[in-house]
Formats: C-alpha cells, sequence, structure tokens
C-alpha cells in the first residue's frame, strides 16, 4: 500500500517534471511533493507511526530514498529552468553600445524674454521692484483712471479686444501703474512687464505683444530723475555713448508727456537706414505723472510727484537684434530663437 505510494510519486514526478516550463510552476509542482508540512512526502513519513517496528526502518529508509531523489531532481530541473530564464531576461535587456545616441538639442531664449531679462536686470539694479499686473482689467484700470474718461479721442489710439461689456484685455501695462499707487503709500518704484493687446496687424504691429512699465512716485521727482535714469537704461541697453532726447508729446495720464528718442547705435547719429536718415530712434514713451492720476489713486499730487515710461518690448528686440517684421517674434520657429543663443 505504501509502497504503491511511492512509486505513484515518483511517476507522477517523472511524467511531468520535464513538461514545466517555467521556475514559478516547477515551485508550485515541488511544494506538493517537498512541503515540510503538506508534501506528499511529509505525508508518508507522518503515516509512517501506522507500521510495525519491523516494518518502519525499511520503509523509513524507501521514503528517504525518495526525499533525496527528488529533491536532486527539482534542484537539477530549477537550475535549468532559471538559467534559461536569465538567458531570456539578458537577452531583453541588452544593449548595444554602438548604436548612435539620442541628441537634445538645448533651446534658445525667446528674444522678447532675452529684453524682458535684460531690462529688469537693469531697472532693478537700480532699485526697481517688480509688479505683474492683469491681463484682463476693466474699464477703469485700463482707461478711465488713467486720465482717459469716455469718449476721450485718446481711446481712438489703442483699438481694444472687450471681454464682456464691464471686462476687455489690457491695451497696456500702464493700468498696473493705478493697482500699484491704490496699495502703495510713495516712495513707489516699480517696473511692471506684462502683454498686453490691441486690434492691430501689420509688419511693426501685433495683435498681442509685451510692455515694459516703469513707475517712480516720491517726493521732488522730476523730469531730471527721468532724464538722468532714461540715460543710463540706453546705454546699458543699446552702448555706451548712447544720448537721449526727449520730444513733447502727449498722453492722458502724464503732464507733460514725452516722446524719448536715442541717437542711432547703428550709425552713431550720423543718419542710416535703420535710423531713417534722422540719427535718432524712437524708443518709449513717458512723462509725469498726471496730477489726476494721482489724485485718482489718493496721492496727494502737492505732496508727491512722479514720472513713467512704457515702451515696446519687441520693438526694443527688433532694434536691438536687428528684426524687421514683428512675425518672426510669434512664429514659433524654434531656428529663430537659436540665432539670438548666447
Ligand atoms: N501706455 C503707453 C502706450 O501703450 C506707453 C506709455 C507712455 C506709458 C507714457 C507710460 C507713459 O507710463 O508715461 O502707448
Amino acid at each position: 500500500m505504501m509502497e504503491d505510494k511511492v512509486r505513484q510519486i515518483r511517476e507522477e514526478i517523472e511524467g511531468q517534471i520535464a513538461s514545466i516550463e517555467t521556475s514559478a510552476a516547477l515551485y508550485e509542482f515541488r511544494k506538493k511533493f517537498l512541503d515540510n508540512k503538506e508534501g506528499q512526502i511529509a505525508q508518508l513519513m507522518k503515516a509512517m507511526k501506522d507500521l510495525t517496528k519491523e516494518e518502519r526502518p525499511v520503509f523509513g529508509k524507501i521514503v528517504n530514498e525518495l526525499k533525496t531523489w527528488a529533491t536532486e531532481q527539482f534542484d537539477l530541473y530549477d537550475a535549468q529552468i532559471k538559467a534559461k530564464e536569465l538567458a531570456l531576461k539578458n537577452k531583453a535587456e541588452e544593449i548595444d553600445v554602438t548604436m548612435p545616441g539620442v541628441m537634445h538639442t538645448p533651446g534658445a531664449l525667446h528674444p522678447d524674454t532675452l529684453i524682458i531679462n535684460e531690462l529688469i536686470d537693469i531697472f532693478s539694479g537700480m532699485g526697481f521692484e517688480i509688479f505683474e499686473g492683469n491681463e484682463i482689467e476693466n474699464d477703469y484700470y485700463n482707461f478711465t483712471a488713467l486720465n482717459t474718461p469716455k469718449d476721450h479721442p485718446a481711446r481712438d489710439m489703442q483699438d481694444t479686444f472687450y471681454v464682456s461689456e464691464d471686462f476687455l484685455l489690457r491695451t497696456q501695462t500702464s493700468a498696473g501703474q493705478i493697482h500699484v499707487m491704490e496699495n502703495a503709500k510713495p516712495p513707489i518704484k516699480i517696473l511692471s512687464p506684462g502683454k498686453v493687446f490691441r486690434s492691430d496687424d501689420d509688419a511693426t504691429h501685433s495683435p498681442m505683444f509685451s510692455q515694459m512699465e516703469g513707475l517712480v512716485v516720491d517726493k521732488n521727482i522730476s523730469v531730471c530723475d527721468l532724464q538722468g535714469m532714461l540715460d543710463i537704461f540706453s546705454q546699458r541697453i543699446f552702448g555706451e555713448g548712447v544720448k537721449t532726447r526727449l520730444r513733447p508729446s502727449y498722453f492722458p495720464f502724464t503732464e507733460p508727456s514725452v516722446e524719448v528718442d536715442v541717437s542711432c547705435f547703428a550709425c552713431g547719429g550720423a543718419g542710416c537706414k535703420l535710423c531713417k536718415g534722422t540719427g535718432w530712434i524712437e524708443v518709449l514713451g513717458a512723462g509725469m505723472v498726471n496730477r489726476h492720476v494721482l489724485e485718482n489713486c489718493g496721492i496727494d499730487p502737492d505732496v508727491y510727484s512722479g514720472f513713467a515710461f512704457g515702451m515696446g518690448v519687441e520693438r526694443i528686440a527688433m532694434l536691438k537684434y536687428g528684426i524687421n517684421n514683428i512675425k518672426a517674434l510669434f512664429e514659433s520657429d524654434t531656428r529663430f530663437a537659436d540665432q539670438f543663443k548666447n
């Protein structure tokens, strides 16, 4: 009876072990016989207690032999299967070190970003703090508080995109001036970069572009402070020896208002294609903050005065890098940006 069982175990192992393909399956199959508690061989050993004293050693020897034999079989097959599995795994993970690598070309900063970074550098060196305003404004911040009430002819200077009856895409970063002055007491010295939007589209205008606004408010601020700051700014951005010139102009939010020219950095002022023969290039608008604007923000114009300026970032980039069509700045062609890599 017990001999039958021994034979049967042997036959089952011999009959099936060769067809097992994975080490996991082999492990399960092994447990069936060799598990210390539940295994069929362990069960056989347990059953030996029912044998007679004489039978026990004889049978014990047989079961031990079976156990030794089975262990060897399983170890042998296990080693073979594991070797095969390892070979497969290695094959799957094989790396051909002679294959050419994937090249990653680092990108380049957009000319707008280069100019914005440069301006922030220059002005923060002069003590300006950065303020980023809202791209969506209401009529009050974009126009009315800037001394440009409804029906004011200056509104025609900027064709506005409205997003609803009350809200619009800001046409100028000047809107940020109002937020700053409403929330801070002088001395105020801020620089405000940001995108602005106008319904305007040709070789030098884009419906979306970037501006850089500046505002300084304190006691005794005069046009001389503006001029001195502009000289430093111009020389830093366009080169040593560049001069500035203020021309009378008009903006509702400044009085007096000026248009700022720099001496042509291409020809040194002699007259060339870039400056259209005049020796001067217009770069920004500026002026002394209109007293109505200060009043609108709760700042006493009899105690404080200030200057403001605003420039188009693309215009500065086009001048500085010799770009002749603003569209090149918005085509997202990485080869274009690559040219300005330094
Ligand atoms: N906001 C003006 C524009 O978009 C530029 C400007 C002019 C800003 C004079 C100023 C300023 O702060 O004082 O055309």
